[in-house]
């Protein structure tokens, strides 16, 4: 710093200094220039108006009156005197003392004599600068000698000497007041912050408490600022889940963390990755004006697996669904996310417009989603959008594999209905490989299953995998039995295996969950929690008592019309609700090319008003829906500040709102209103679990837990919060890994065989 500081000041000084040499000495050349002329002008005028008194008293022969004239100019300002010459060039007349002081005649009175015309010149007499006018003397026309007048011009030179030495002072002034300004500027705003900011990072890095430096200045580093406070962040947390890792060792806790599942699969895949595919990404880029935004979906699934993602450093492969998608990506298709923090990468797949309507919104939203929610809505199977289906199967395995090229045993997490053919199709390709595919929604009963025209094909692509996991016991079993129905296999019920053609599946619960924020500090019921709502209602333009809250994709599926028949019911049956409770519906609008979604979103909006048109008054309004996606960290604010949250799904493989809910109550208040056909409501007993199809036990459980004591509250929500704690995120990742990395993979032999497609009828 020292050196900056140095080199800053020699700069600025270097320059200033040539700027004020340079300005001085033009100053000091005009002004010289302007003495002289003024000097010269005077000397002339003078000269001639002398001339005119001399020539007659020259004519006369006087010499006595040309003696009186010379003489009275001996005593003027700068004027040294007076000389009048023959034209042999000797003087008659000399101001006294001048006759020490020439030493000839000068040079200017030859010249006058000679041209006839006045004449001047410069010359130096030791230290000092005489000016010399000399002007002809006539008579009738002939010259007959010249007069001269001398000045001392040093005046002028001790003027320039007077400039110059102002401009040293001045230089001399601007040298010690750039050095102080410099080293003022350099330590306030270039050492201090620094010297501040190190002090923080050396805070972090040996684990005492500092608060983070002002944003003044972490302003001088807006480049590294942004690295520097993730750095802080990451460092932060790392220390903490260091510390937990510790205390989890000597309390022999069996949490998991994302470092321990880092570590958990680092033994696990040994030299080898992990690789998940899925059709949502965890970022779609979109243009939003000129730039371009990253926006992470309202997807349970992406909730669940980014952080495992991030805690391990595999490949996501996943279509690109965004405007801007192919705009941030590399020439493999491929970018490291999450944007502000890369910890993992992104391969993204292409579809066109058709085969993502074919296989997305046709088969795998139209066909087997309704099909595995059994919640009324009757599946549609086209033989194009199978086509389309069995294509983008094809593409999303073709760039799973080439993303596993020069990879020995790769691990593939495969995510959900939209990929039932894929696990063969890799596995074919790479018998090495470990696979296992997760289904994230029901599996129905086999009858139900069964109006699929390609069950077969589904169920045999999904047993090309080594290991198929669902949520739950209930939906692994209703496989097993649809497997049974639908193809030649042998299943061992003891274990959920089946062997088919020599590979064996194992099919096995594991109830996905999400990430427990551990690091925050525990927050207390009351004043802030309840400032923030309050906040929350103004925003919203409400005036009430009670808040409830509901968090969802629209979707047909998760019981948003008959909630807001609960709260109608709600208000029916206890009046004294009425101007009190409100209800908050967040609702991302999903999959809006579906008739039977689009629809959706309108039955739910006119639904809700409806039943405000019925009940509001005031600032008061019984249902505000929120029809657009919020983000995660908005959505935390709505599940903290809730007396209740409402997930009510007609059926759901597992539903992470309800544990997302629970994770965010730190304060242990808060209760949950669970559909019993959801997953979580397995998992989750201290929940207020309803039939969503029964309106009236809806509204009362909605009352019931608007009425519910402090305590009761406190009781059930911290059962809940253990559960949600000690299975989140990691805990399935880290089962679902270790459980595939133990089967064992097909011997080469059987290899062979299996490569030929399995017949898929079941034999008689
Ligand atoms: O529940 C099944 C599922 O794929 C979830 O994993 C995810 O939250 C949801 O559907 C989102 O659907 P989409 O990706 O079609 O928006």
């Amino acid at each position: 710093m020292r050196l900056l500081t140095l080199r800053l000041t020699i700069s600025l000084i270097i320059g200033i200094t040539l700027i004020s040499l340079f300005s001085s000495y033009y100053e000091v050349r005009s002004q010289k220039r302007a003495l002289r002329r003024d000097l010269e002008h005077r000397a002339e005028v003078l000269g001639e108006s002398l001339a005119d008194k001399v020539e007659p008293l020259l004519k006369k022969g006087s010499r006595k009156e040309l003696q009186i004239i010379v003489d009275q100019f001996g005593n003027r300002e700068h004027l040294e005197g007076v000389a009048v010459y023959n034209p042999q060039g000797e003087s008659i007349a000399l101001t006294p003392g001048l006759a020490q002081r020439l030493t000839g005649e000068p040079a200017a009175v030859q010249q006058a004599a000679t041209t006839s015309r006045g004449a001047g010149e410069y010359i130096r007499r030791g230290e000092v600068s005489v000016y010399i006018y000399a002007a002809p003397l006539h008579q009738e026309e002939a010259v007959v000698g010249a007069l001269a007048i001398m000045h001392d011009a040093s005046y002028i030179n001790a003027q320039s000497r007077r400039v110059w030495r102002d401009t040293f002072l001045r230089v001399l002034a601007l040298v010690v007041l750039i050095t102080v300004t410099t080293l003022l500027i350099v330590r306030w705003s270039i050492t201090g912050p620094i010297a501040r900011a190190a002090q923080w990072m050396h805070a972090l890095r040996t684990g005492k408490i500092s608060s983070r430096p002002a944003a003044s200045d972490l302003d001088l580093f807006r480049p590294l600022a942004r690295e520097m406070a993730n750095f802080a962040a990451s460092l932060t947390a790392a220390r903490s889940a260091a510390e937990k890792e510790a205390q989890l060792r000597q309390t022999a806790d069996a949490f998991w963390t994302a470092e321990r599942l880092s570590v958990h699969l680092r033994g696990k895949l040994g030299e080898s990755r992990l690789f998940v595919v899925s059709n949502r990404e965890p970022y779609i880029h979109k243009h939003q004006g000129k730039s371009v935004e990253a926006i992470v979906p309202a997807s349970g699934l992406v909730t669940a697996l980014e952080p495992v993602l991030r805690a391990c450093d595999g490949t996501w492969v996943a279509h690109g669904s965004g405007d801007a998608d192919r705009e941030t990506v590399d020439k493999y298709d491929r970018l490291r996310v999450p944007p502000d923090d890369p910890r993992y990468t992104l391969r993204r797949v292409w579809l066109s417009k058709e085969e993502e309507e074919g296989y997305y919104y046709g088969f795998s939203n139209e066909g087997l989603w309704p099909l595995c929610h059994i919640a009324h809505t009757r599946p549609v199977f086209r033989g194009s959008d199978w086509e389309h289906y069995e294509r983008a199967n094809r593409r999303f395995a073709d760039a799973v594999l080439k993303e596993m090229e020069g990879m020995e045993r790769p691990v593939l997490l495969a995510q959900d209905y939209h990929f039932a053919l894929l696990p063969r199709m890799i596995k074919k390709a790479r018998p090495d490989a470990r696979v296992a595919i997760f289904w994230h929604i029901p599996w129905p009963n086999p009858e139900a299953f069964g109006i699929c025209p390609w069950q077969r094909e589904l169920v045999d692509g999904l047993l090309g995998a080594d290991l198929v996991g669902f949520h739950i016991q209930s939906h692994c079993t209703n496989f097993l039995q649809t497997v049974d129905r639908a193809l030649e296999s042998r299943i061992d019920w003891e274990h959920f295996t089946v062997n088919r053609e020599e590979h064996r599946t194992v099919v096995k619960p594991f109830p996905i969950s999400v990430e427990f924020p551990e690091n925050a500090p525990p927050a207390e019921p009351g004043e802030s929690v309840y400032m923030e709502r309050v906040a929350l209602l103004r925003e919203l333009g409400i005036e009430a008592a009670f808040l409830g809250v509901g968090v969802d994709r629209v979707d047909y599926t998760k019981g948003i019309l008959e909630r807001f028949l609960a709260i109608e019911r709600l208000l029916e049956k206890h009046a004294t609700y009425r101007d009190k409770f409100t209800f908050l519906q967040i609702g991302a609008p999903s999959r809006t090319h579906i008739k039977r979604y689009h629809d959706l979103l309108g039955e739910v909006e006119a639904e809700a008003d409806r039943i405000n048109w019925r009940f509001q008054t005031g600032k008061w309004k019984p249902i505000v829906f929120k029809k657009r996606q919020h983000s995660h960290q908005e959505i935390q604010r709505f599940y903290r500040t809730a007396d209740l949250c409402l997930v009510t799904s007609l059926h759901d493989g597992m539903n992470l709102v309800a544990k997302e809910f629970v994770a965010a109550r730190q304060d242990e208040q808060g209760v949950l209103v669970l559909s019993r056909f959801t997953g979580a409501a397995r998992e989750l007993p201290d929940a207020l679990l309803v039939n969503p199809y029964d309106i009236e036990q809806m509204a009362e459980a909605i009352r019931f837990a608007l009425e519910m004591s402090t305590e009761e509250r406190r009781a059930r929500m911290q059962r809940m919060r253990i559960v949600v704690r000690e299975r989140n995120i990691y805990r399935w990742a880290s089962t679902l890994i270790a459980e595939l990395c133990e089967v064992r993979l097909d011997e080469p032999a059987n290899r062979l065989e299996s490569q030929s497609s399995p017949p898929l009828a079941k034999s008689a």
